[in-house]
């Protein structure tokens, strides 16, 4: 039998990293020794995409390099971009960098000019210009040029998606979101792209099985679920009364628990500050207000808090980022830890197999088809 309190892993140490430390009372997040909170307060994303895939810290010459390097890869081949505008208007822009990173896979594969690191690279200046181009084209028509020109990959994914100047704020709340879901040790999307990567496959296969991953409810999909949910309330009052229906019939509020923190999610606290600010700024007196009940109604009935997802949701939502477009921006962040986490894995391989409890019937001998009627 296996025991109900490791199902799923749950608790189960399945392989060692550098990458990252989650804290189980919910205090602690560090990437690479250093704390979210001060990366989040102080590094730029790009910083630590590099502090992720390289292992330390960038110098300002180093870091000047790499973001010249990252502005380099924004283009797209053509062969790609006829696939993006051949993917249906209807489909989910989860499966349009699903489907992106594994056409650019046939384009430029791994390979002797091509190693690990340049495809991390490409990867992370190739999904936002992936995700605006198909965006904008059934949107409004056009084929963009993505050379926006932008420093930063925040700025250079708000300028493509929207076109015209990029609001500071707007930026700089993009800017501490990547950094918040950059990483975050052996959760579901890493855990299959390790699983992928141990069985020595390219590193394109390895990051399509993570957007796969990524893209489901319990996991990078609950930011969508949580913009839903609080969409739905007219007023906190009817926001907290409805809630309270669902959790008596066990409904699951998405945007709140987590796997490993059991008192709070240490991300959450830092993005929230920017949903309101940016709710402020907007003039919303609904959207926001009702979010912090909900909070409140989660708290006092449940003991549950929200993780990155739930304030995530309204943070972009007052950046007019259209709803279906909140888990790829997590993938536009998570590149980096899959990267670290895939060239972690080959630094010491081992194919990830485990093993099963059989619970199905017993041994029984074959009937042939004719004799079984
Ligand atoms: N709403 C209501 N009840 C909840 C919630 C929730 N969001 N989360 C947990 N619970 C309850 C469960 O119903 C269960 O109650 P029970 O013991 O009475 O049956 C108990 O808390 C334990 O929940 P599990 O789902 O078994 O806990 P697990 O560790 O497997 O789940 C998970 C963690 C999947 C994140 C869960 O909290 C959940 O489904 N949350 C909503 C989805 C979500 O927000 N996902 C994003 C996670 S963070 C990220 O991926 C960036």
């Amino acid at each position: 039998m296996v025991d109900k309190k490791t199902e799923g892993l749950a608790g189960i140490q399945a392989g060692e990293t550098a990458i990252c430390t989650v804290s189980a009372e919910g205090h602690e997040l560090r990437y690479r020794g250093y704390s979210i909170q001060e990366l989040a307060g102080g590094a730029s994303f790009e910083e630590v995409a590099y502090l992720l895939i390289h292992g330390e810290l960038p110098t300002s010459s180093v870091l000047e390099d790499y973001r010249n390097r990252l502005k380099s890869f924004r283009e797209l081949p053509s062969a790609l971009k006829l696939v993006l505008e051949n993917i249906p208007k209807t489909a989910h822009p989860m499966d349009v960098l699903r489907t992106g990173c594994s056409m650019l896979g046939t384009l430029e594969p791994e390979g002797k000019t091509r190693d690990h690191f340049a495809i991390a690279d490409r990867l992370l200046s190739a999904f936002p210009s992936m995700l605006a181009y198909w965006f904008r084209f059934w949107k409004e028509g056009k084929r963009i040029a993505l050379n926006s020109g932008d420093a930063s990959l925040a700025g250079h994914f708000l300028h493509s998606l929207q076109g015209g100047s990029v609001e500071e704020a707007r930026r700089q709340m993009l800017e501490v979101s990547l950094v918040l879901y950059a990483e975050h040790e052996f959760n579901a999307s890493t855990f299959a792209a390790r699983v992928t990567a141990s069985t020595l496959t390219d590193f394109y296969s390895a990051i399509t099985s993570a957007i796969g991953t990524l893209r489901g409810s319990l996991h990078g999909g609950a930011n969508e679920e949580a913009m839903a949910l609080i969409s739905r309330f007219r007023s906190p009052d009817e926001a907290e009364k409805e809630i309270k229906v669902m959790l008596s019939k066990k409904e699951k509020i998405m945007g709140f628990g987590h796997r490993v923190y059991k008192e709070c999610d240490p991300r959450s606290d830092i993005i929230k500050k920017w949903a309101r600010e940016l709710s402020k700024k907007a003039g919303d007196t609904v959207i926001y207000p009702v979010a912090e009940r909900i909070e409140a109604v989660m708290w006092r009935e449940k003991r549950l808090f929200p993780n990155v997802d739930f304030y995530s949701a309204p943070a972009y939502h007052f950046c007019d980022i259209r709803t279906d477009l909140f888990t790829p921006l997590f993938v536009m962040a998570r590149i980096t830890g899959w990267a670290a986490h895939v060239i972690e894995q080959r630094a010491n391989n081992k194919l990830i197999r485990p093993a099963a409890t059989y619970i199905g019937p017993s041994a029984r001998a074959f009937v042939p088809l004719q004799k079984r009627g």
